[in-house]
């Protein structure tokens, strides 16, 4: 399968870990997924082939139906690759066949420095915080949990958006009142829990538990009074953890259909000394870009079956 690591379209650029993203002069972004995936923040040098369009078509599937339920507006305009300027394709290498199913254009928000994590179930940085503390960003959580536990109530654990080259780091809501203002911040919360709280009933249905999420959200330039705009991408394999309930065990790790399975390989290398989470990411073996391949596309099928 053909994959694509980056693109050079003649537009202002600013290059994310996993997508491209472009400024046309009329307030709209062209955001490119390609195939890079980034683990423990480190973009690795293997592509997943297919996984930029995976993503693109589920977090489409995403914005779409959350508007449609009508609980918030999100920046989501188009992802039809003719909509991008003539002018852009000039001097690139890449062409618009390469690019089709892989643009999202959307309205240029000011972004909101907030992650706005939604946690179902306690595992990851969720899981380590509580370990330690028995609070999550300042939740106090029940005694006797274990990992991956399924939390009575989700919670909403924000974390700041790091600087490049930084990890996010999770904060209390007062800490995050403080950065956005607590009617800003309230308005995302709500938002957030709306979304998590629908999505996560959807895909349950389909046989999916989504454990945690992270959604963006941003200020319109034009509307700067509005309410908040979802951004970015939502409810991916990449910005969620994603398991099948049929195997949904507590007091373990689960097999999941994101990242996780990349993650598990890479501790490995961790474990034997030959990695250290710092750049440069090493390759993947070609049976784990496969299963991961499989793994986000189940993920889109389910979700949108
Ligand atoms: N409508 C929008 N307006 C402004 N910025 C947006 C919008 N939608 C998404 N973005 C930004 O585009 C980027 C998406 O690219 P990607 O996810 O690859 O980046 P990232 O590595 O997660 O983020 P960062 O830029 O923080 O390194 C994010 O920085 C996100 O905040
Ligand atoms: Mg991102």
């Amino acid at each position: 399968m053909e994959t694509l690591f980056q693109t050079d379209l003649s537009l202002p650029k600013r290059q994310g870990k996993v997508r491209d993203i472009y400024e046309l002069d009329d307030g709209r972004l062209v955001i490119v997924a390609s195939d890079r995936l980034s683990a423990y923040d480190v973009v690795l040098p293997t592509t997943i082939p297919g996984k930029g369009r995976l993503l693109t078509r589920l977090a489409e599937f995403w914005l779409r139906w959350i508007e449609s339920e009508g609980i918030c507006r999100t920046h989501l305009l188009s992802t039809d690759v003719a909509d991008i300027p003539q002018s852009a394709w000039t001097e690139a290498s890449v062409t618009p066949e390469q690019l089709a199913g892989r643009v999202t254009i959307g309205r240029r928000c000011e972004v909101l420095p907030i992650e706005c994590v939604v946690r179902g179930y306690l595992e990851g940085s969720g899981w380590r915080e509580y370990v330690q503390t028995g609070e999550v960003c300042g939740v106090p959580l029940p005694k006797g949990l274990e990992r991956c536990s399924k939390l009575d109530e989700p919670i909403f654990t924000p974390a700041t958006k790091a600087e490049q080259g930084e990890h996010d780091e999770n904060i209390s809501a007062e800490r995050a009142a403080e950065i956005i203002g607590s009617d800003r911040l309230a308005k995302i919360r709500d938002f957030s829990m709306e979304i998590y709280a629908r999505a996560s009933a959807h895909a349950r249905e389909r046989g999916i538990i989504i454990a945690d999420t992270k959604f963006e959200f941003g200020v319109d330039p034009n509307d700067p009074k509005a309410d908040p705009i979802l951004i970015d991408e939502a409810l991916t394999p990449d910005s969620s953890r994603f398991w099948p309930v049929s195997s949904y065990k507590p007091g373990q790790s689960q097999p999941s259909f994101d990242k996780q399975y990349v993650r598990e390989y890479l501790e490995t290398l961790v474990a034997r000394g030959e990695w250290d989470k710092s750049e440069p990411g090493p390759e993947l073996p070609e049976d784990v870009v496969r299963g991961t391949q499989e793994r986000y596309t189940e993920a889109l099928r389910l979700l949108t079956s």
